[in-house]
């Protein structure tokens, strides 16, 4: 049995015991948070957090994707990613974390998301803290990869996602192992080159989904030339942590996303980002946003000087 699996009975006795040394905690929790935070024992945080990477997973994911409300997000979820930006609600979530990885021969950075392994997980209040090893299927680039991604969830009383919070820890080695990969297989000369074909393999895909998708008043750009031009040309690449900003990789990210609805993810693939591809904030802004509602650290601590709450 692994450590994580304690028997019911061995939980309800640690949890009795922590009460027993720490009285005081109990009472604090009161005191700190504006709503009553649900208390989850450790083995019931440790299944929602399976039970979130087993939805993550491929075909599991396209179930999400689907229908009018979530099985795992809180209809006002509030998520974060590092190397993109913030995303509220369930129905921009679902499309992003979940449609985002869900179709296996479409164009994308890491393709679908086929296995995992949680290697660091712990858990107080209704707060988890993991790392995952991921393994994707690259399969646009021919590889399997394990993609390492660290979050924070808080559970609301019905057990869904109120706030997330990830971290993609080594995206700047997986990207360039990406384009190293490429660089190879077209016996590209420098790094540069590696770049222009990446850059004109996603130019074209996102260049055919406006083509499909953004007709009418959804239309940002004049003609797949203009499109093409724009992406390759006027737009950067971007770097490991720019997927949230003016740049081609973000584009990219938000490509996949049109489908579900054209009105609101056409703007983001367009010239002007759509408020979700722009530079709108410096490195100490994206650093001190207060951006989350809840607090990230359980029992009532730290609410004293924790920058990134939003009130
Ligand atoms: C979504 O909600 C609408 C109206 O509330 C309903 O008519 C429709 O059947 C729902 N669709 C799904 C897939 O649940
Ligand atoms: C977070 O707080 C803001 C400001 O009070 C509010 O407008 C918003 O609805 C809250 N969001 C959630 C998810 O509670
Ligand atoms: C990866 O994806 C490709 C393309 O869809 C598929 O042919 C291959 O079987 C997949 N590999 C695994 C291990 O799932
Ligand atoms: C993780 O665990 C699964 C079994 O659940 C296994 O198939 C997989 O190869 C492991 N490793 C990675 C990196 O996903
Ligand atoms: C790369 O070089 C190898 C061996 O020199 C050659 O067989 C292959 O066709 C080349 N590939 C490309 C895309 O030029
Ligand atoms: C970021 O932008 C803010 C607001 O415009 C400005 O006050 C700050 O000096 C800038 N910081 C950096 C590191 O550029």
């Amino acid at each position: 049995m692994s450590m994580h699996m304690l028997p019911p009975l061995r939980a309800v006795v640690l949890i009795t015991l922590f009460s027993c040394l720490f009285p005081f905690v109990a009472s604090t929790t009161d005191t700190f948070n504006k709503i009553p935070k649900p208390t989850f024992s450790f083995d019931q945080l440790w299944k929602l957090e399976k039970n979130f990477w087993d939805s993550f997973l491929y075909p599991t994911n396209l179930e999400q994707t689907q229908g009018n409300s979530s099985t795992i997000f809180a209809p006002d979820v509030q998520g974060r990613v590092d190397i993109t930006r913030t995303f509220d609600g369930d129905e921009l979530n679902r499309e992003y974390i979940f449609g985002l990885f869900a179709d296996p021969d479409h164009v994308s950075l890491v393709g679908v998301p086929i296995a995992y392994n949680i290697t660091q997980f712990t858990a107080n209040d209704n707060i988890a803290s993991a790392t995952t090893v991921v393994t994707f299927n690259a399969s646009t680039f021919g590889v399997l990869i394990p993609v390492t991604i660290d979050t924070w969830i808080e559970f609301n009383p019905d057990g869904k996602i109120a706030q997330y919070d990830a971290v993609f820890r080594w995206f700047d080695y997986l990207l360039d192992f990406l384009l190293q990969g490429v660089a190879t297989k077209i016996n590209a000369t420098s790094p540069d080159l590696a770049v222009s074909y990446v850059s004109d393999v996603l130019a074209k895909t996102i260049c055919a989904t406006h083509e499909q998708h953004c007709t009418g008043s959804n239309q940002q750009y004049t003609d797949t030339a203009a499109c093409y031009d724009f992406l390759t040309k006027t737009t950067r690449f971007g770097k490991g942590y720019e997927l949230g900003r003016n740049t081609l990789l973000c584009r990219e990210v938000h490509e996949h996303m049109v489908q579900y609805r054209p009105d609101v993810h056409c703007p983001h693939i367009g010239p002007s980002g759509g408020g979700y591809c722009v530079d709108d904030m410096n490195y100490s802004q994206t650093v001190l946003q207060r951006y989350f509602n809840d607090s990230w650290i359980a029992f009532g601590y730290g609410n004293d000087q924790n920058i990134w709450l939003a009130n």
